[in-house]
């Protein structure tokens, strides 16, 4: 029987349980918080209660059949799509799933340079080979556009065996790329085409912002429900359409990474966000575009401050832009965004979402009011009036170039490895992804070579106090480097990029 998007079947069989009042001789051994008071009398009885595990009336997330299908199935509904998986270990892993679906060791798939790690990950669980696009980068921001249906293009004639085209929509900054043009192109070359929507959960519900990944028809879509549409930390979806990815291998695919034990709280949250998201998102999506609107016509005329707003869909490989994600840029007051993510932060009590060299970024969303983004508008426009104007552009407005490809991800992440100084390094192969998180996007991934020009850039955002991450060395001081390549393997120095 077909159920209505007001119900929420596992949150119901939850509430249901805690009820019935059953006595629980069974994990989580915390015993519906009874073992664990401390905990249990901050964050409430109610959510330890409802902390349970895998059983008949909870249904199973490895073979769901019950009250987790029937959620999921209200999820792919809402979202448009076939197939609806909760997931418990956030878009991260979907995204490796989605890779692992669709390639097989040794296969192409295309996808631009500023994926965030968790497709690194993908790669080196996958084997896949990466063919990288380079975005266009936006001098004034400095931060990476879309990506175009021309290099997209270009990408397709040198690499027609690539299995997949991979997506962010849209970028942690809200840039969208021409993502149906980019599906219908894709498809013509029989490649699948895989969404990164991490910050798109939101984009569904609203028909002035970028067309989401399903209404763009993609086969694959993992999209971070908890980031902007309501559900708890962790809680993302992996959306599935049929036609050229095999539903059987994406739920294979899942069951050989998930947890056996997902946390009910988080699976609970995703289905009461569903339903929220489904009944109410036009609405409440509406209520947060018109806050930002509102918070940038405030700041329009703020000498000094500059937004990313719509202006930026003139770059190439830019097609869409999301509102609700404020960036703001202070360099003509010569502020660095991590120095203005501080100011906030002591002086006004605002936490950014990020920063980078150029841009602190805000979110507002469906959990904002008037009050807290008047909070966000004043604190902004008073650390662009007590700053002189003297123009200074402290940094180069470029990210560095594609380093030059060795071996496959997989390959550089098994090989004999050694530790070298990052400053010594130029010219070895690394073992490593070295990023900064966030936005978590890779300066260097496993396999490739270490050029003098990423290293400096590296230090640059060291002196900015960025947080650097992804080597073993927790300072990033040192970067493992490839020693031996594994004896099967000879190194590939000649793979395509795409520039
Ligand atoms: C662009 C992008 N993709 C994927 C992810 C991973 O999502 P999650 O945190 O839900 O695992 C993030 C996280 O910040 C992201 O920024």
């Amino acid at each position: 029987m077909k159920i209505s998007q007001e119900e929420t079947p596992l949150f119901s069989a939850l509430k249901n349980y805690v009820h019935t009042n059953v006595l629980p001789f069974h994990v989580p051994g915390h015993k519906q918080g009874r073992g664990v008071p401390e905990f249990t009398s901050f964050v409430g009885p109610n959510v330890m209660g409802i902390d349970l595990t895998c059983m008949e009336d909870l249904d199973n997330i490895c073979n769901p059949r019950g009250a987790i299908r029937q959620a999921e199935e209200l999820a792919a509904a809402a979202w448009g799509a076939d197939h609806a998986h909760f997931l418990v270990n956030g878009t991260t892993s979907g995204i490796q799933a989605m890779i692992m679906s669709v390639c097989s060791p040794g296969d192409e798939i295309i996808l631009p340079r500023n994926a965030h790690k968790s497709a690194t990950g993908g790669l080196i669980l996958s084997g896949a080979r990466p063919v990288y696009i380079e975005p266009d980068i936006d001098d004034y921001f400095g931060i990476a556009m879309g990506v175009s249906v021309e290099r997209v293009t270009q990408a397709l004639q040198q690499h027609p065996q690539a299995k997949a085209v991979f997506v962010i929509n849209p970028t942690y900054y809200g840039v969208a790329s021409p993502l149906a043009d980019i599906v219908r192109l894709a498809h013509a070359y029989g490649a699948a085409v895989i969404v990164d929507e991490a910050h798109g959960a939101h984009l569904h519900f609203h028909a002035e912002l970028p067309a989401s990944a399903s209404q763009a028809g993609a086969d694959l879509i993992a999209t971070s429900v908890h980031k902007l549409a309501g559900s708890m930390t962790q809680s993302s979806l992996l959306l599935v359409n049929e036609g050229r990815v095999d539903p059987k291998k994406v739920k294979a695919v899942l069951n050989l990474t998930q947890s056996t034990s997902p946390s009910y709280v988080l699976l609970a949250s995703l289905d009461v966000a569903r339903k929220q998201m489904a009944l109410r998102g036009r609405e409440m999506v509406d209520k947060a575009v018109d806050l930002a609107r509102w918070v940038r016509s405030q700041l329009a005329e703020v000498p000094g401050l500059v937004l990313l707003d719509e202006a930026i869909l003139n770059d190439s490989g830019c097609f869409g832009f999301d509102p609700t994600k404020i960036v703001a840029n202070f360099r003509e007051l010569g502020l660095s965004g991590h120095e203005v993510e501080r100011l906030m932060r002591n002086h006004f009590r605002v936490q950014a979402e990020l920063s980078d060299l150029y841009n602190a970024l805000y979110l507002i969303t469906i959990g904002d009011d008037h009050e807290m983004v008047e909070t966000l508008e004043q604190g902004l426009k008073a650390i662009a009036a007590e700053r002189e104007r003297f123009n200074v552009v402290k940094y180069p407005a470029y990210l560095p170039s594609l380093p030059e490809q060795v071996l496959s991800p997989k390959e550089a992440f098994y090989s004999e490895t050694r530790l070298v100084p990052l400053a010594e390094a130029e010219g070895e192969v690394s073992a490593e992804m070295i990023m900064a998180y966030p936005p978590g996007i890779p300066l260097i991934c496993p396999g490739e070579r270490l050029s003098r020009e990423v290293i400096d850039y590296i230090e640059i955002l060291r002196g900015e106090r960025l947080s650097l991450q992804g080597t073993e060395d927790p300072t990033v001081t040192n970067v493992k480097v490839v020693k031996r390549y594994p004896a099967l393997i000879r190194p590939r120095i000649d793979l395509a990029q795409i520039s």
